[in-house]
């Protein structure tokens, strides 16, 4: 739908009233409304990087969902201040391992006497809380854009090392069957809502990756039959996915990778060529419209935002930049001191791992 030409006027007037003083961030899946007023757009890897090379703006307007913004303020400086236009745009996959759960694994790790070996590497799509816990368990974040060195990097912390993987099952099963090589036998799921994840001892010491059972339910939703589905009507369409679907949407699939992986593939595609897109609709349309002459496809038959990140519209854009305008900071994201302390080691060993 178009954008209401009276609030398109006011965060215009906004964001030259700030100037200098206010970047705005938005990540790939928010709606074209919000990304005409964003300085840089990318996926969570090059948001994080970008925020932190800001130092001179006061203000960072992050345009993309709760753990993104606790991100974006941990590695930006001490006055700078980070705004998310709407604090109820969070994550349910980011809300599928929580803080005390993923401790009351860890304590079972020990008990099994495994957590020696344990490198704990959180996806990016997860709280400060547990971003921490991998800071000061010696492990790290990572992002779908870099899963497979920072799994190639947990491995090599310990002889004998097992990664426990978090939140995201899916990813973290593609990285390592599909990139690693590790065989799907070598992943185990763990379930914080059984007794010992559901696990058995020697399950435990058998495996190389631990997996935390944790989803997006955007990606989630991809099956394999679409997939087919569209080969068969569409003869040499090419099917590309982002690593958080399915592992057996993921094996029938062309190409798979990040979100910024997927805009660069489309824009280097022949003119003519057909794409099926697995990843949230507001990306897969915004391509289908700056590419009309190749053929983009949602890999799906419904419609299926990412409905927290839909939560930034252009109402909240606007109200959160005209209360900067008038030197009131609203919904501001703050990681508390110890755990921004822990969380920025963990997220340092991914800015530091080999491009
Ligand atoms: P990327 O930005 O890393 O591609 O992740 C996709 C996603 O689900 C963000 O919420
Ligand atoms: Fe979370 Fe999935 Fe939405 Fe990304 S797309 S914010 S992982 S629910």
């Amino acid at each position: 739908a178009a954008s209401d030409p009276d609030l398109v006027a006011r965060a215009r007037a906004a964001k030259e009233a700030l100037g200098e003083r206010v970047f705005v961030l938005g990540h790939h899946y928010q709606r074209d409304e919000v990304i005409a007023f964003a300085d840089v757009t990318g996926d969570s890897f090059k948001l994080a990087r970008d925020a932190a090379g800001r130092p001179e703006a006061e203000f960072i307007v992050f345009c993309g969902v709760h753990f993104m913004a606790e991100s974006a303020d941990i590695l930006t400086g001490p006055e700078q201040k980070v705004i998310l236009p709407d604090l109820a745009a969070g994550c349910s996959m980011a809300d599928m391992a929580r803080a005390g759960q993923v401790e009351d694994a860890w304590d079972a790790l020990v008990d099994a006497g495994v957590a020696d070996s344990v490198v704990p590497v959180t996806y990016m799509n997860s709280s400060a809380d547990i971003k921490a816990f991998c800071g000061r368990h010696g492990g790290a974040v990572c992002t779908s854009s870099n899963a497979q060195v920072a799994l190639e990097w947990a491995f090599d912390q310990t002889p004998d090392a097992k990664v426990l993987f978090l939140p995201d099952q899916h990813l973290g099963r593609n990285t390592a069957v599909l990139q690693l090589g590790l065989s799907l036998e070598d992943c185990v799921v763990w379930d914080p809502h059984r007794p010992h994840g559901g696990l058995t001892r020697e399950e435990l010491e058998k495996a190389r990756v631990i997996l935390w059972r944790g989803h997006c339910s955007v990606h989630g939703r991809f099956t394999p039959e679409v997939v087919d589905e569209l080969r068969a009507k569409i003869p040499g369409i090419n099917i590309l996915v982002h690593p958080e679907c399915r592992h057996d949407v993921v094996t029938r699939a062309d190409l798979v990778g990040s979100t910024e992986f997927i805009i660069k593939t489309i824009e280097a595609a022949p003119p003519g060529s057909s794409w099926a897109i697995g990843t949230e609709l507001n990306l897969v349309q915004r391509l289908a419209n700056a590419h009309p002459d190749k053929n983009i496809v949602f890999l799906d038959r419904t419609v299926c935002y990412c409905s927290t990140m839909n939560r930034i519209d252009l109402p909240h854009f606007v109200w959160a930049m005209e209360s900067l305008v008038a030197g009131q900071v609203v919904n501001q994201i703050q990681v508390d001191p110890e755990t921004e302390r822990w969380a920025k080691v963990a997220l340092q060993r991914m800015l530091d791992l080999p491009a």
